[in-house]
């Protein structure tokens, strides 16, 4: 049965690796959606899919191993892209321009290019595109946001973040995974972990990258594992991301906003906020984790008027990383595309 006809939305997973699967076992749970194809370039994959989603295994799925054959071979009504980085804007139009909903993991393309080129596909099929931003369901980040949208902390002028890691083997040998292949990965930490932390910089802060000086170092890899960045804004305020992969502590993730009239940080799962003459506030976020496959659906649905990591957010990362990887390649500040 189809969605149009009442039934379950029907999605096609496009990946099938370690986030393909997790999505799939979040939509094979629900009611009102179900996984009806899988496509990899790998069968191997497609079988390891099945074996981490159980429930599917029972189930007659198609399997595909191109992308434009599922995409028009008439069986969904979504999908889920879970493919390497590179790949991501042009799997997105080839579904977009098919007449599906896309839920695309990220980041949403390497190039801001790219990820105009898929805002235009999504405007054009009149689909719902829609980023696998987690942390912009997570009541800790959305509280932060609204903290600093009100105007809580005035004006921001300096913006510090920090993402240390201990994972460096992901990006160390190009025989054993994607993500150590720059044509595959289109970087290293920073277009990885790095993409969520650049979407919560700019979600919290609002403010849209101008200009970017980047510092990387492979360490003997073929991308980059450590990063240094310095960052204008387009309201004139001044930003510095540092990134490692190469730290002894497992995860360390820091933001602090510094405005003109307080300070919010978010450090170890807590959010403070500092204001002169005041006491420190420790902000709870109210409200369940709302995640991207079923904020997903509600925006299908038209329950909501749009997702909450819409493809405006794919667009200001594509434009952060793009302009530092061009930095780091001229030695100069280069303005964003
Ligand atoms: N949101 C998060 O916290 C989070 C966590 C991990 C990964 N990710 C993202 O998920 C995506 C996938 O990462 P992963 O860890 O699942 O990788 P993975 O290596 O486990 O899976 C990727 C799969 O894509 C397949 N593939 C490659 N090219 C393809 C093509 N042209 N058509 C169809 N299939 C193709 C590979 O064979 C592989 O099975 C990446 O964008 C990554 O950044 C997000």
């Amino acid at each position: 049965m189809s969605a149009q006809s009442g039934g379950p939305l029907r999605f096609g997973i496009i990946g099938t690796g370690g986030m393909g699967a997790a999505h799939a076992r979040e939509i094979a749970a629900r009611d009102d959606a179900e996984v009806v194809a899988a496509c990899d370039i790998n069968q191997a994959a497609i079988d390891r899919f099945l074996e981490r989603v159980p429930t599917l295994k029972q189930r007659d799925i198609a399997r595909f191993t191109d992308v434009a054959a599922l995409a028009g071979s008439g069986l969904c009504d979504a999908v889920v892209i879970a493919t390497p980085h590179t790949q991501h804007d042009e799997h997105i139009r080839l579904c977009l321009d098919a007449g599906l909903h896309v839920l695309c993991e990220k980041p949403m393309a390497t190039t801001a290019a790219g990820a105009r080129a898929s805002i235009a596909a999504a405007e054009r099929n009149g689909k719902v595109l829609a980023i696998a931003y987690q942390r912009h369901g997570t009541p800790l980040y959305r509280r932060a946001h609204e903290v600093v949208q009100s105007g809580e902390i005035g004006d921001i002028r300096l913006v510090t973040v920090l993402i240390a890691q201990d994972c460096l083997d992901i990006f160390s040998d190009p025989t054993r995974t994607w993500r150590a292949d720059p044509t595959m990965s289109g970087g290293g930490h920073f277009m990885d972990t790095g993409s969520h932390i650049n979407d919560m910089m700019l979600f919290v802060s609002g403010l849209a990258p101008e200009q970017v000086f980047a510092n990387f170092d492979n360490y003997g890899t073929l991308v980059d594992v450590i990063t240094a960045l310095s960052i204008r804004f387009t309201n004139g305020a001044c930003g510095t991301f540092a990134a490692t992969s190469l730290s002894h502590e497992p995860w360390r993730e820091e933001f602090s906003f510094y405005g003109s009239d307080g300070v919010l940080n978010i450090r170890d799962g807590k959010v403070t906020l500092h204001k002169k003459g005041h006491d420190t506030r420790f902000l709870r976020g109210s409200g369940r984790e709302s995640r991207p496959v079923a904020n997903f659906i509600q925006a299908i649905k038209g329950e909501i008027p749009e997702p909450q990591a819409g493809p405006v957010y794919g667009l200001r990362v594509a434009q952060i990383t793009e302009a530092a990887y061009k930095s780091a390649r001229s030695g100069q500040p280069e303005r964003v595309g």
